[in-house]
């Protein structure tokens, strides 16, 4: 439970009769150290693709907003993760990916096992109290979601992953044949330090709430409202996941189609292409007002890794949503606003926010408000 007190009109179970979050939500850090402690680091997040940590040792290195983390492989079989600091003075561990035998510390050269353990402090035989065998680095939850994605939690007592994102895995075996073979290929030209849209000054949630609706496509994004029939566009809002699906005017044909897994992870395919997607963590706190982009990969099906590039043409979509969301951090902390209601129309094409609703409950429901 949480002392901290959101002011104005709950934001309630029922989309259609909700109101959006109040201002304070979006500009003041005691929420956003809120949402740090009770949302970011306990839930799960997305470190990577399982077929890079195919051998003893192979590891990969990511970040959750200022907390850095280690998954390897370990002599066991199984992945094992940690937080990526030395425990002599706090110095980072590793860096990138790669294939290590021992971890040692760039700083004081301090050597741990890839169990963890520390092997070697050099010089600290006359320490007094300094046990080598007592010392370990600081684990991590590490759980592999469909035989392919990696993901991560920093609470040791968090509840599995698998049972929350059963149904959204289903959905996914479902919309993309052969989701079950998917190989991660390199992709630079889509990673998120190239992605026209990020650093945006606004609140990581009004990122997110901007991504989940479609009903502000027609008016700000001309381009994308003509490569998308939004007339059947539907929306589906989870307790953990939201899914946007729309026919393309594309000549691939096929649907275009984004999953959310909340907080901020976003899939999404465009079914004609049916060989590819791109998996990102989308929107990263960096302060309250200002937003940067996690990492993205690209996907393809096993066997097409060497296929048509296909990329999809998003034109300025990426500048005209950051300027959307920097113009509402704006405007909710103008004197002139205090809070907002969510648009529910069900079955009407992109007339909905419905995903965004379910997102902020998924928040605060995290948080406990
Ligand atoms: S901080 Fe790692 S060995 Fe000193
Ligand atoms: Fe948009």
């Amino acid at each position: 439970m949480t002392n901290y007190a959101l002011p104005g009109i709950p934001v309630s179970e029922d989309p259609a009769n909700s109101a959006t979050l109040p201002s304070e939500a979006y500009t003041d850090q005691a929420f956003l150290d809120l949402e740090k402690r009770e949302l970011f680091y306990k839930t799960w997040h997305f470190a990577g693709w399982v077929g890079n940590l195919k051998d003893i040792g192979d590891y990969v290195t990511t970040t959750l907003i200022d907390q850095r983390v280690i998954i390897i492989r370990g002599r066991d079989g199984e992945l094992a993760g940690f937080h990526n600091v030395c425990q002599h003075r706090g110095h980072q561990l590793l860096v990138g990916s790669g294939t290590v035998a021992s971890i040692t510390c760039p700083y004081h050269a301090w050597v741990y096992g890839i169990d963890g353990q520390l092997q070697r402090a050099r010089g600290s035989a006359t320490t007094i109290g300094l046990d080598v065998d007592a010392i370990r680095l600081t684990p991590i939850r590490v759980e592999i979601v469909a035989s392919t994605f990696v993901f991560f939690n920093l609470d040791m007592e968090a509840a599995p992953l698998a049972p929350q994102v059963s149904d959204f895995i289903e959905d996914l075996n479902r919309e993309i044949p052969g989701f079950g073979s998917l190989v991660n290929v390199p992709f630079p030209e889509r990673s998120s330090e190239g992605d026209p849209m990020f650093p945006v000054e606004a609140n990581w949630k009004i990122v997110m709430e901007n991504f989940l609706e479609c009903y502000h496509c027609r008016g700000a994004h001309p381009k994308f409202s003509e490569d998308l029939t939004l007339d059947d566009l539907t929306y589906e809002g989870h307790q953990h996941w939201a899914k946007q699906k729309s026919g393309t005017r594309r000549p691939s044909g096929g649907n275009q189609i984004f999953w959310t897994l909340f907080p901020n992870l976003v899939i999404g395919t465009n079914t004609g292409d049916n060989s590819s997607l791109f998996v990102g963590v989308f929107a990263v706190p960096d302060g309250p007002t200002r937003t940067v982009a996690g990492h993205f990969e690209m996907y393809r099906m096993a066997g097409d890794e060497d296929g048509e590039d296909y990329r999809v043409d998003w034109g300025p979509l990426g500048t005209e949503d950051r300027d959307l969301c920097e113009s509402v951090q704006q405007g909710v902390a103008s004197m002139g606003y205090t809070q907002g209601r969510f648009v529910y129309t069900p079955d009407q094409g992109e007339v909905t926010e419905e995903a965004s609703h379910a997102f902020n409950r998924f928040v605060l429901d995290a948080v406990g408000i």
